[in-house]
This record gives C-alpha cells, structure tokens and sequence, in this order.
C-alpha cells in the first residue's frame, strides 16, 4: 500500500475543447474535493499557462450546484491553450516555474485533461518533479474529438461530436433532397490525421440519410477521381452529399486545404478549414451543378445540446478515476478505456496506461475499415461507433435554453 500523499491538486485543461470536457473536470473536481488526502482543488486557467502565470482558481469557493452543471457545459471552462513546452534537458525554465508555483500551493497532484500535445506536456512535466525529488503524482485524463489517442479504445469527447455529426449529415441530406433540381453538398468535418470523425458522417446511413462519398486522411486523395465519382452520382441521382475530413492529402502529404491557410497554433499544426468551399467551387465548375460547401467546425466539438450520455459519463469516469488512482499511488499514467461486453452489451472499462506510450502518437482509423475505393467506411466503424453515441443526459434548462455551470472562478493566493 502506498502512503498516503496529502497535498492540493490542480486540474488543468488543454487544446481543442469539447462538449464533455467539463464533464471530466467535474470527475477530478468533485471526486478531488470529496477525498481526504486533497487538501485543495484548484483550477488552472488556461491549461498550464494558468500554472505558469500563477492563476488558479480555488474550486472549493464554488457553489456544488454549479460545479454539478459541469456535467452539460461544452468547451473548456477553465480555459484551455495550445502551448508546446520545451525539452527539459535543453531549457527548463518552463518546469522550474512550475515547481515553484507547485511549492508555493504545496501542490501533490497533477490532472491535465487534454489530448496528445498535452499527454506529451502531463508527461514532461511528471518527468521534472521525479527528477527534481518533489514528490507530486502526476496522471493525465484523456480528451479529443479526433479520437487519436493511442492505447485507449477511444476518447472523452469523441461520441458527441460523432453523434452531432451524424445528425447534422442527416438533416443535410433530407434538406439538400427537397427541390426537383438537384444539388451537391461537401460537408467539411474536423481531424488533421484521422479520420474517426468524417467517418461518423456515415452513423447517418442508419437513418436512411448516408454520405454518397466519405473521404479520410487515412487515404491519399485524388482530386481527379473525386471529381468523376462525384459527378458521376450526381447525373445518376441527381443529388451528391460528400463528407471529407479537413485532413484530406495528396500523395505527397500536402493538405488539400492548405493552400488556403497558413495559420498554424502553437504546436506548428496548420490551421486547417476553407475545404469544403474549394472543393465546391471545383465540383461546381465542373458539373454546373447547384453546390453547397458546409464547414461544421466548431459545431461538431461544442455541441452538448445533442451529447452522448455514454460520453458524459465516460468523461466524468475518467476524470474520477484519475483522482482515485493518484490517490493510491499511480503516476505517470494516463486514464485509458477498454472495450469489454456483458451479456452482449458493451462495456466501458477504465484502466491505467504510461504517459510515455500515449504521447506524440497519433491512432488512426484502420486501413481494413475503409472500403476498397477509399470513399466511405465498412460495418466494422458503424459497430465500433454505435455504443459510443448511445443515450440522451438530463440536461438543465432555463428559458428552454441550456443551463450552464456560472463559476465564481476565484483566484487562489
Ligand atoms: O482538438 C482537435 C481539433 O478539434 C482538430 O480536429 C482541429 O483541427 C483542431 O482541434 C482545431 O483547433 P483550434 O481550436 O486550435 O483551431
């Protein structure tokens, strides 16, 4: 049995947000202020820019209420940031701050919720105070709408922006079906390198209401065949609705929408977008045909009002989960899922894995679950993403309008 460790924590948030995020902010925030060991909760703002900056807020000042509407707030309500730290061994400014600042709190735990850039920061920042002799536990708790995280059969915040994709797909199809003229919809969906998101476009076919093409980065693209593919559909049907994942490349490994952008954020990834309406503009010339381009962006990572309540509770597990285990003595770890079935229902199982072997990795939709032409996804992707958008959560209202967490956010002295 390990010993106790007795000592503050702080929960940080970091990269894209998502529509659960919070959920598992509150895991780690209820879970952390209900245990005896933590002796403070404090909430980074702004991921480890808030430890940097020296501005935490003291979650134990919230109202438990409010804290609870966590559960149904979308995006990161502590603020997140995309900040690349440096290689301790070359410059360790960065993390003697942080164990200043970690000193200064008597701060034992560390909870950074994020994806792979901020596994990769949960990390180095584990390695420094292990190196440095300051005992503080440190265990990442998974995040991402990509769903590229490694050693995890998938990830908080993945389920409900699937969900709202596959609906958003579904309305589009029925509204792009009304007139007797036809028309061709490119629908742009989110995930620089893989493609799990675009691939959720076709959860819509189970409604009768599918993509005729789905592009992933998990393949070359061909401009010259999705122009003869999509074209082709339309003379046939008279309509074409094409989801593409903003990652789409060329056999080089050039971004079909980079000429667009050359925003990157602050781990140099190129701020991608703009896709749907250079493929529109191109498919229209082409065909003559009516052509919409519909970007979800930032729809399909925000949308709470349609969230999984298998992804809520995930996310709240893996936050609580991460507390328990730093609790009992685990660090260096990320909180993982497996897939296990019951009585043939899936089940979702959390478990514990290295920081090191998450870090930088990116998973990727598997080759074999892609048709032969490269332009939609087999039954194997629908059986893996079907439990993972299942049941609708209670969610507050006020007005008829979505109620959300309204946090005090006092900052810590
Ligand atoms: O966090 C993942 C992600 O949602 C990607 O799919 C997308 O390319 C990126 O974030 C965009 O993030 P930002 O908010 O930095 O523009």
């Amino acid at each position: 049995m390990e010993k106790t460790l007795q000592g503050a924590c702080i929960i940080g948030q970091s990269g894209g947000p998502t529509s659960v995020i919070n959920a598992s902010a509150y895991g780690v925030i209820r879970t952390a202020l209900d245990n005896g060991s933590i002796t403070k909760v404090y909430g980074a703002a702004h991921g480890i820019k808030g430890v940097l900056d020296d501005k935490l807020y003291d979650m134990g000042e919230e109202d438990a209420y409010e804290l609870s509407l966590l559960m149904n707030t979308p995006s990161s309500e502590l603020g997140s940031c995309r900040y690349k730290m440096a290689d301790p061994d070359k410059d360790d400014t960065d993390y003697r701050r942080i164990l200043e600042i970690f000193k200064k709190y008597d701060v034992r735990y560390f909870f950074y919720n994020g994806g792979n850039d901020s596994m990769d920061t949960c990390d180095k920042v584990s390695r420094f105070m292990e190196k440095s002799g300051y005992e503080c536990r440190v265990i990442g708790v998974p995040k991402t709408i990509d769903n590229d995280l490694y050693n995890t059969d998938h990830c908080p915040g993945f389920g409900s922006a699937a969900k709202y994709i596959a609906t958003a797909c579904a309305e589009v199809y029925k509204d792009a079906h009304v007139y007797d003229t036809g028309m061709i919809v490119i629908i742009e969906i989110m995930g620089r390198h893989a493609g799990w998101l675009a691939a959720s476009s076709a959860l819509a076919s189970l409604v009768g209401c599918g993509p005729d093409l789905i592009y992933l980065p998990e393949r070359d693209f061909d401009m010259d065949d999705f122009i003869a593919r999509a074209s082709a559909i339309y003379r046939e049907k008279g309509n074409c609705i094409v989801a593409v994942s903003e990652g789409i490349h060329y056999a080089d490994g050039s971004f079909v929408s980079e000429a667009k952008t050359s925003a990157t954020d602050g781990f140099g990834h190129a701020q991608l977008g703009g896709l749907a309406s250079l493929l529109s503009a191109v498919i229209k010339e082409r065909t003559g045909a009516k052509v919409r381009g519909i970007e979800l962006s930032l729809l399909q990572r925000c949308a709470a009002h349609i969230a999984s309540k298998a992804d809520v509770e995930e996310a709240f597990l893996a936050g609580k989960v991460a507390v328990e285990s730093a609790v009992a003595g685990e660090s260096g770890k990320m909180v993982a899922f497996k897939r296990e079935c019951a009585d043939g229902k899936y089940v979702c199982v959390p478990t514990l894995v290295p920081l090191t072997s998450v870090a930088n990795f990116e998973k990727k939709v598997p080759l074999e679950w892609i048709t032969e032409d490269g332009a939609g996804v087999k039954g194997e992707f629908i059986d893996y993403a079907l439990p993972l958008i299942q049941g609708e959560p209670e969610r507050p209202t006020e007005n008829s309008l979505p109620r959300y967490a309204r946090l005090k956010k006092v900052l810590a002295k």
